[in-house]
């Protein structure tokens, strides 16, 4: 079986910035206007203030303005919830990315709830998730899947009648990106903790989607034959140098034997959840000013 090929996802996720830079620039033409975002950081976890310093970069690298909001960890939930309604009223900023997880004392429900849903960058919104989950306009779309499903149809563009293996059940990742797969016409299982032979459910996929966060949990013996892989997992385990190394959810060097196509880690899911944040600010944005929903 010859190697899988590498799904690029840090050169995809590059040509989409530029993509979505190019139409801000244009509509900053056009109309006068810059789109915004605003991303709310609350303590000091130090891996989610580099994915928020790395998201409002990013930001001001295509062109769309950045408002960073950092609050301490024992911020009140009243607090956190006033910030969101100033910033739903703000006319400057049209998108909001509250950055999970939150502490145990505030409720991610209310505050998720609290966000104006044209502003829902995250798709996190009950509404935005129902409006997903029934195929109404408008939706709102977890960045994460999203960026699985471009790089998914690099490789296989008409995805009709593919069985689709999404493993993990979260809200952010796994059960949007089953809706996304099923928009597709794939038939879509999600598999989890409790699901009974798991390595055999995978083994039927064309494509597996794998987000349960633990370290090389899928083997290659897992995967069928020619199988697309998209890997989410980023997780942080210890080098004999004493030093810590980014793995995926899947042992990368045994699936590359036996699929057809997989997703690296890092490289692959990471830097393309950052452009579809920029791509579903931009797409919030003319959604908010009435504009046509952008070409990117
Ligand atoms: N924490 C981990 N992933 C995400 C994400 O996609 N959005 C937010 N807001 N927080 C996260």
């Amino acid at each position: 079986m010859a190697r899988a090929e590498i799904i690029d996802g840090k050169a995809i996720a590059k040509e989409l910035r530029r993509a979505v830079r190019e139409e801000v620039y244009q509509l900053h033409d056009q109309h006068h206007l810059t789109p915004g975002l605003a991303v709310v950081l609350v303590g000091d976890d130090p891996a989610s203030a580099i994915y928020v310093r790395n998201k409002n970069e990013q930001c001001e690298e295509a062109g769309i303005a950045s408002f960073p909001h950092r609050l301490p960890a024992d911020v009140r939930e009243e607090e956190l919830l006033t910030l969101i309604h100033g910033l739903n009223r703000d006319y400057r900023v049209n998108g909001i990315l509250v950055q999970l997880p939150l502490p145990d004392h505030i409720s991610t429900e209310k505050v998720l709830e609290t966000i104006d849903p044209v502003k829902d960058v995250d798709g996190f919104h009950i509404l935005n998730a129902g409006r997903l989950a029934v195929g109404a306009a408008g939706a709102m779309v977890p960045c994460t899947p999203v960026g699985c499903l471009i790089m998914i149809k690099r490789r296989t563009p008409d995805l009709a009648g593919y069985k689709a293996l999404v493993l993990g059940r979260s809200n952010i990742v796994g059960k949007p990106m089953a809706q996304l797969l099923l928009a597709e016409n794939c038939t879509v299982t999600i598999a989890h903790s409790k699901t009974d032979d798991l390595a055999g459910e995978c083994r039927q996929a064309d494509i597996l989607v794998a987000a349960v966060g633990r370290p090389r949990f899928v083997r290659g013996t897992w995967i069928k034959p020619g199988a697309i892989v998209i890997d989410v997992g980023i997780n942080r385990v210890p080098t004999e140098g004493g030093k810590n190394r980014l793995v995926g959810d899947v042992a990368f060097d045994e699936a590359l034997d036996v699929a057809g196509a997989i997703s690296p880690v890092p490289g692959g899911v990471g830097p393309m959840t950052v452009a579809c944040l920029l791509r579903s600010t931009l797409i919030a944005f003319c959604r908010q000013h009435g504009f046509d929903d952008p070409k990117v």
